[in-house]
């Protein structure tokens, strides 16, 4: 995080400011105006003060009588004042609290869109913490600021208003205004800029605190199974001390500058008592004036503090700003071109890899020996299922989602009907191909939501058409609601192969033309998934072209090519008694799991319990 020198955190966080003044004007205007209505009114205090204690209070006591009607009328219009100045301050921290709430949903909506727009390749880079504390503190902390802000404006305006009167009352007195004021004003910066690292370095820390919580929290499974609880607590624990010890020096600058910003007014009121005297006795000011100057000096050293509280947050809400704006104009989106596939074709689609190379880290930062694929080339025929093997970490989910678009290859090209996906609209992508992934998500809604998202076309009736294609409509007719049973976290929970069957009949229902399948049958019962599969190739209306990662002989015997990958590589390819003849790695493979499961499967029964991995299914996913 480059927070840079103190000068350059003055200069950006201005430029924050100035951002957040030019989104929101009105409710800028606003408070400002309260907040300067708030300023020259305590100008005016100090003068009726010194009026009501020169002109009333004085004279009486020399004359030795009360003076109750004067001190009435003086107390009715300092009344007056103050409920004004409650105005003024109700002005000034609604507008200052409107403003800075609605500058944060705002961005934490653009925040949260952005994450949404970002290609996939840009989430695996960046941590479930990191983005959850861009949504959250980050955004937050840009905008810190804004809320002493309009106070500060206000009270610059009441300094320079301060100033004029004390020039108008007596230059003496205007002299010792001149020296206290800037020199209050200069021990607030030295303060914030004292502060800006420390505060830097605070903003960060949390981050990363709250970045391990979530990996621990995510990778809780793992952690547990492993045993890695305690390293895990030490490393939170470490983390955790040294934001402690970032947040404790905060604290002790804390401790020294704010009693001397306390004590400097003070002094300035003292100042102005001595310099006052020594005026008094040569007759060039009044008590009046002397008593309205003594009072101004105490009554502004509060809001000077405002300017203080502005540029003390300035440096965490750059740090803030920095992050924020690292995910707004973060580039990797993906460009869309305007090519589209004739939409009434409802034919299978035809899928081709093109001498493909693909890495996980940025292009720019590509090293040799980090390629994930590399000279990737095969064919999906319209119409045809092909099967993709391979031990874990060959690339096949890899291979899936470059198939969909969720990433786009370094070198090379994927075409759907001879068209690289690239030129492709969004839309017509989506109406093209669908992905059902290995790990199924299910919505907290109901089944029928679960399955239509929304779409467009898609009704009860293609929905059952779906459930009966994925073989879920006989589990799902047997839901206390139907269609309308609540699954997901709130709802009736579901079994793996349950769940894995939704997920495909929510892909089939939006009829796609290529369907990739990254082992999304895994946890159905072997022989339902050997009838999926057929069904899925039956010729006729809305049939697809199937690109399937499988491990199971059953299934991958219904393909009508096997394609065999081994680190990133097409080692072979043919059908699957071809490559049970000629690849030994292949035969080995397919023999494994095959045991694994038989293993299984005299432990327990599909779908009657939710399945835990276990054998060669035991990925650990991104
Ligand atoms: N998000 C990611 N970031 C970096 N490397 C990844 C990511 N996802 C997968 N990989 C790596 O890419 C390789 C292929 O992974 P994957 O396509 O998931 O294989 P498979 O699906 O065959 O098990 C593996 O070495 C894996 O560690
Ligand atoms: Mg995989």
């Amino acid at each position: 995080m480059a927070s840079g020198t103190s000068r350059d955190v003055l200069g950006k966080g201005l430029r924050v400011l100035g951002r957040a003044i030019r989104e929101q004007p009105r409710i800028f205007a606003v408070a400002v105006s309260g907040s300067v209505l708030f300023g020259l009114l305590v100008i005016a205090s100090a003068y009726v003060v010194g009026a009501v204690v020169g002109e009333v209070v004085v004279p009486a006591v020399e004359r030795g009588e009360a003076a109750g009607g004067a001190l009435a009328l003086a107390a009715s219009a300092l009344f007056g004042i103050s409920v004004l100045r409650v105005v003024g301050i109700f002005g000034r921290r609604l507008g200052a609290g409107y403003m800075q709430y609605r500058l944060q949903a705002a961005y934490r909506r653009r925040v949260t869109r952005r994450y949404l727009d970002l290609p996939l390749a840009w989430h695996h880079r960046n941590s479930t913490g990191t983005l959850l504390s861009n949504a959250n503190s980050d955004v937050e902390a840009a905008w810190y600021p804004i809320a002493p802000l309009p106070f500060a404006v206000g009270t610059l305006v009441m300094l320079v208003g301060a100033v004029a009167s004390l020039f108008v009352t007596d230059w003496a007195l205007a002299l010792v205004g001149l020296a206290v004021f800037p020199a209050l004003f200069a021990l607030n910066v030295v303060y914030s800029r004292r502060m800006a690292p420390r505060q830097a370095r605070a903003q960060r820390l949390r981050a990363e605190v709250s970045g391990i919580a979530h990996e621990s929290f995510d990778g809780a499974l793992v952690v547990k199974t492993m045993g890695r609880e305690s390293q895990e607590t030490a490393r939170f624990a470490a983390r955790a001390g040294d934001l402690r010890d970032a947040l404790i020096s905060v604290g002790r600058l804390r401790g020294v500058f704010d009693p001397m910003l306390e004590t400097l007014p003070s002094l300035g009121t003292l100042a102005v008592l001595v310099v006052g005297a020594v005026r008094l006795q040569q007759g060039a000011i009044t008590v009046t004036e002397l008593v309205s100057v003594a009072f101004l000096f105490t009554v502004l050293a509060f809001p000077v503090r405002a300017i203080g509280w502005v540029l003390a947050e300035l440096p965490r809400s750059v740090a803030g700003w920095e992050r924020v704006s690292r995910v707004l104009d973060a580039t990797g989106e993906m460009p869309y071109g305007d090519a589209t596939l004739d939409p009434a074709r409802r034919e299978p689609a035809t899928l081709g890899f093109t001498d493909v190379h693909f890495g996980y880290e940025p292009a720019e930062a590509h090293r040799p020996g980090t390629e994930v694929l590399g000279e990737v080339t095969f064919t999906v025929p319209a119409g045809k299922t092909v099967a993709l093997v391979g031990p874990t970490g060959a690339g096949k989910s890899t291979i899936a989602s470059l198939a969909v678009r969720l990433v786009d290859p370094d070198r090379g090209r994927v075409t759907l009907d001879g068209v690289d996906v690239r030129e492709l609209t969004a839309a017509s992508l989506a109406a093209t191909v669908a992905l059902v992934a290995q790990v199924p998500f299910v919505f907290d809604d109901t089944v029928r939501a679960n399955i239509t998202l929304d779409r467009a076309g898609v009704g009860d009736d293609e929905v059952w058409a779906a459930l009966r294609l994925a073989e879920a409509d006989g589990f799902v007719a047997a839901l206390p609601d139907g269609l309308d049973t609540m699954v997901g976290e709130r709802g009736t929970s579901l079994s793996g192969g349950q769940r894995q069957r939704l997920t495909l009949a929510r892909a089939l229902a939006g009829r796609p033309r290529l369907l990739v399948l990254d082992d999304a049958t895994s946890a159905v019962d072997p022989r339902v998934e050997a009838a999926i599969l057929a069904g899925l190739r039956a010729p006729g209306d809305g049939g697809a072209s199937i690109l399937v990662v499988a491990y199971r002989r059953a299934t991958i015997a219904l393909a009508d090519e096997v394609i065999y990958v081994e680190q990133g590589r097409v080692v072979a390819r043919g059908t699957h008694p071809e490559l049970l003849a000629t690849v030994p790695g292949y035969a080995d493979l397919v023999t494994a799991y095959e045991q694994a499961e038989q293993e299984r499967e005299q432990n327990r029964t599909y779908d009657e319990v939710t399945p835990v991995p276990s054998g060669l299914e035991m990925e650990v996913d991104r």
